[in-house]
């Protein structure tokens, strides 16, 4: 393991952005950027030994000035949406930014995609990255001031885990989580609808046509949802399913099937065509399954690729979205002077 630093360009404020390079004895490689925290690239081998980029994302820090689309981010304070950027807490009404129409998406207008994080490197046998951020008190709206720091270890069976930890001052609302967009036969290869991809899940939150969850849980039997065993991901994305109508795909969260063990397997994804496969394991409850329904050609990546509609999944593993006005959800509340303790695991091996 290896983790090498170098510069990734200045912000408009004149202030330097780093990007760091973890390198397992393997050969695989991830770079994050601090700023966003983003996962910027990540190169796995393939089952002949040859390595892809598996990630979508941008050559330069230009690209993450400019786009708006999440590529790798980090996103905090609070992960997909909250309808009409309100909520209570302890009998007091917050408004939050609101960026998505009336409602507040993955964070707010500055959200945790978009600011610079302090990185440490905690040198032990893991030589991990450590990306800290103090989030002020009122910051987007929201209540405390929240510390955050979030670990990037990528271990030697290939595995790249993401721990977050966060404490506030005040009682607040927290849900992190990471926006890769993956594509496993490579960044650029095209649509991912052959890709095969299980989730560990009979239960779905239902979305208004908003996408925001209703509060209704539904079972995923019989419907276009049912992914608890691998299944093309094409098989039934342009089904006239009212759910998959209202995402122009998949844009949803699924209820995880938890285990008594704290870090559950919840998705598999795989390539068969490189053979690269993806096992999602989490603490979370929940994990949002977005098949790229709104990228539309315009966003230049990576090696001048062009990424069209469907080029892409991700699986963000959360609290469910609007979890603070849906009181059947598990509650996102972080209570002052307690501890947001989650971790997901990112295991990559070939077929
Ligand atoms: C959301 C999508 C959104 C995408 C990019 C996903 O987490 O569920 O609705 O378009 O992020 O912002």
């Amino acid at each position: 393991m290896s983790i090498e630093k170098n510069l990734f360009g200045l912000l408009p404020n004149g202030k330097e952005v780093y990007i760091y390079t973890l390198k397992n004895n393997n050969g695989m490689e991830v770079k994050v950027s601090t700023y966003g925290g983003t996962i910027v690239s990540l190169l796995t081998s393939d089952k002949n030994g040859e390595f892809h980029d598996v990630v979508l994302g941008y050559d330069s820090l230009e690209g993450y000035l400019k786009g708006d689309k999440y590529f790798g981010a980090l996103v905090g304070r609070f992960a997909n949406r909250i309808q009409y950027g309100t909520f209570k807490l302890n009998d007091k009404e917050y408004k939050l930014a609101t960026n998505n129409g009336p409602n507040h998406l993955h964070g707010g207008i500055k959200g945790f995609d978009k600011v610079l994080w302090n990185a440490t490197l905690i040198e032990d046998k893991n030589n991990i990255l450590q990306l800290s951020y103090l989030s002020v008190d009122g910051e987007e709206g929201y209540p405390g001031n929240l510390n955050v720091n979030v670990k990037y270890i990528l271990t030697e069976d290939n595995s790249l885990e993401l721990h977050y930890e966060a404490t506030s001052d005040k009682d607040t609302i927290i849900n992190l989580t990471n926006h890769s967009y993956f594509n496993l036969c490579g960044h650029s290869s095209g649509d991912v609808l052959n890709h095969k991809i299980m989730i560990n899940a009979d239960k779905f939150t239902v979305n208004d046509k908003y996408s925001i969850p209703t509060g209704e849980i539904r079972n995923v039997d019989g419907t276009p949802m049912d992914f608890r065993t691998l299944t093309p991901i094409g098989a039934n994305i342009n089904s006239d399913y009212e759910q998959i109508t209202f995402g122009n795909g998949y844009d949803h969260n699924w209820v995880l099937n938890t285990t008594d063990s704290p870090l559950t397997k919840v998705a598999k994804a795989i390539c068969e065509h490189t053979g690269i496969s993806l096992d999602v394991y989490t603490t979370q409850p929940g994990v949002q399954f977005y098949t790229a329904n709104f990228l539309d050609g315009s966003d230049i990546g990576k090696d001048n690729a062009i990424y069209n509609m469907r080029n892409a999944f991700c699986l963000e593993t959360q609290y469910f979205p609007n979890s603070i006005n849906c009181s059947n959800f598990k509650s996102p509340i972080l209570k002052a002077g307690e501890k947001y303790d989650h971790k997901t695991i990112y295991k990559f091996s070939t077929i």
